[in-house]
């Protein structure tokens, strides 16, 4: 089904007049049975929802030489709300930060070019995977401008440069784009999963689950879907997989980004503030899969990988999607959990984007970056 506004506004019009939102992704993702994979894992109730199938086909404005590529997944969610907020503000360069590989950086640096801005993506290497790689020619051919640190501190540090350049330019106006695009906007665009999620189960095409599983990054998905599911009043439990180290990923950072939302939401409209009286935003967030570090496989992700393609015919990458669905297995074949349902958002597209596999050349870019896209997986 075409969307065309976001079920926030529907359930609440008031938000309409306050939240930026631009349509960016299509169709309304589908829930599937994961039939199959339930019965080998010994009987077990598993769905999945396809926001691997949330895409737009982004980049520079059509015409001869321009560069198009496809933004897929979760991340375009968040950008229907951020990147309105950055056109609303017209600002012209985008900064924000991801890894090599990152989906984010990408996807923002697509479409932010669509919309005639500018990236600036502060970035530091990561295990190189066939995935990552991908990502990494794809923002470089969009024209993503690479600041490259080596870890944290250099990265807070490149980010503050970057912004206070660009910021002191005359007539150039920069727009902060936190991580995973997990801000307060961003988070709405989870928000909104959510309720998507719950007018599919209110119309029959699913059963309600008893748990959402997404893999946690910079948790806006999952402080998002848990307040989302709070306001679609569903009263499933929004379970995040934690895939990145814990000083950036925690059950604080979840709780300060679903807090920071709902006060946004509550803003725009008293009405939301009603709705969510006296309720709680609640999550749960699994430690164990996440192995040696970010973007580094592990083995229980590999075997989940192997078998959701064998008997279900789903395309995972390991850094995400693979760790999410083994905690999700392991989480769902404790004793008793065989009558409950659960829900994975699949949230992450795995194909090679064949307009982009070969630009740029390569030697026009950094060293460490060719090194990076001619190694083999880690
Ligand atoms: C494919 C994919 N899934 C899930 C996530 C996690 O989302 P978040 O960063 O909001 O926790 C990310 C980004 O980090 C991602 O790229």
């Amino acid at each position: 089904m075409q969307r065309r506004e976001p079920h926030l506004f529907r359930q609440h019009p008031r938000l309409a007049e306050h939240v930026p939102w631009m349509l960016l992704g299509g169709r309304r993702t589908p829930i599937e049975p994961l039939a199959a994979l339930g019965r080998e894992a010994g009987g077990l109730r598993l769905y999945v929802k396809r926001d691997d199938s949330f895409a737009r086909d982004a980049g520079a404005p059509a015409g001869p030489g321009a560069t198009r590529a496809e933004v897929a997944g979760a991340k375009l969610r968040k950008l229907e709300f951020v990147l309105a907020d950055a056109v609303r503000r017209h600002s012209d360069v985008l900064v924000t930060i991801g890894a090599f590989g990152s989906n984010h950086l990408f996807a923002t640096a697509a479409c932010g070019r669509e919309l005639g801005m500018r990236t600036i993506g502060v970035t530091m290497p990561q295990p190189s995977q066939p995935h990552a790689r991908r990502n990494l020619r794809a923002s470089l051919a969009v024209g993503t401008e690479l600041s490259i640190a080596r870890g944290a501190p250099g990265v807070m540090a490149r980010t503050a440069w970057a912004l206070g350049r660009t910021a002191a330019t005359p007539g150039v106006h920069p727009y902060f784009v936190p991580p995973g695009g997990s801000s307060p906007l961003g988070v709405l665009g989870a928000v909104e999963a959510a309720l998507e999620i719950a007018a599919q189960v209110r119309a029959g095409e699913a059963p309600a689950p008893d748990y959402v599983f997404v893999p946690a990054g910079s948790c806006g998905l999952l402080a998002g879907l848990a307040l989302g599911l709070e306001l679609a009043g569903l009263g499933a439990l929004a379970v995040g997989v934690r895939v990145f180290p814990r000083y950036g990923c925690n059950e604080w950072t979840t709780r300060r980004l679903a807090g920071a939302a709902r006060a946004l939401l509550e803003r725009a409209d008293p009405g939301v503030g009603t709705t969510l009286a006296g309720r709680s935003v609640r999550f749960r967030m699994l430690h164990d899969f996440f192995g040696a570090g970010y973007g580094r496989a592990t083995e229980a992700g590999r075997r989940a990988i192997e078998t959701v393609s064998r008997l279900e015919g789903l395309a995972l990458e390991p850094t995400y999607g693979a760790k999410a669905l083994a905690g999700m297995l392991a989480f769902m074949r404790a004793p008793g959990r065989s009558r409950e349902t659960a829900l994975f958002v699949h949230t992450c597209r795995v194909a090679p984007n064949e307009r982009v596999v070969d630009a740029p050349a390569l030697g026009s870019v950094p060293r460490r970056v060719r090194a990076f896209l001619e190694s083999e997986e880690a």
